[in-house]
């Protein structure tokens, strides 16, 4: 099943910040998260935001045991490359990325978020909602008022908590998919 959230600003749950926004320090930035950047980063856990130095292998490589399909790298630069927003966490000890979630959009009115993951081996310590927080805050920040993603019916129970609803105002996302070859 294939269903789509959408959300505005108007829902609380979403306000991440105050709308007369404090200076931009880390203290007053991190403080409003499930978990700081500085104890994550004492967990040994450092957030990125540009693909420079991201292994897309290795991401391919979370993408697959999460039981996505392993994608051509090369297409996966593009798909990044057109990407607005970006965010991964890279475990410093082995030096790879181990959650990650992207948005695409008009930069303006709409975004629609993809491929959140969790490495399974760093799964349900509070690195999905870290990066979910900060991709969201990222995107209201630009004042972008609707922000949809696809979920998978055993994960609505992730994003709900953090103001996704299901069909808002009996709203349905509809989807063309081009069905893909299959590999002999
Ligand atoms: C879904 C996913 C990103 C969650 O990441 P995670 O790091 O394991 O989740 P977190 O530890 O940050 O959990 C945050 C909260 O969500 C809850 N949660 C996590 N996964 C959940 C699920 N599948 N259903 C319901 N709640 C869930 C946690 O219990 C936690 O609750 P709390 O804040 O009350 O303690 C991760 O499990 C994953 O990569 N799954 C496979 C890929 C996938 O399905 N991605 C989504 C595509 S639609």
């Amino acid at each position: 099943m294939l269903l789509r959230g959408i959300i505005s600003t108007s829902h609380p749950s979403l306000l991440l910040k105050p709308s007369a926004a404090p200076p931009r320090n880390a203290t007053a930035i991190t403080s409003k998260y499930s978990i700081s950047d500085e104890d994550l980063q004492s967990r040994g856990f450092f957030f990125r935001r540009t693909i420079s130095d991201l292994n897309l292998d290795h991401l391919n490589s979370v993408f697959v045991a999460v039981g996505f399909p392993r994608r051509d790298p090369q297409k996966i630069k593009i798909a990044l490359e057109h990407t607005n927003s970006l965010l991964w966490i890279e475990h410093k000890k082995s030096e790879k990325p181990v959650a990650f979630a992207r948005a695409t959009g008009d930069g303006v009115f709409n975004a629609i978020i993809w491929d959140v993951v969790v490495d399974p081996s760093y799964q349900g310590i509070g690195l999905g909602k870290a990066v979910m927080e900060r991709l969201m805050e990222e995107l209201l920040e630009k004042g972008i008022i609707n922000i949809a993603l696809y979920s998978e019916p055993r994960v609505l129970g992730f994003y709900r908590p953090l103001g996704f609803v299901s069909d808002p105002d009996g709203i349905k996302g509809m989807v063309y998919s081009r069905k893909q070859k299959k590999k002999k």
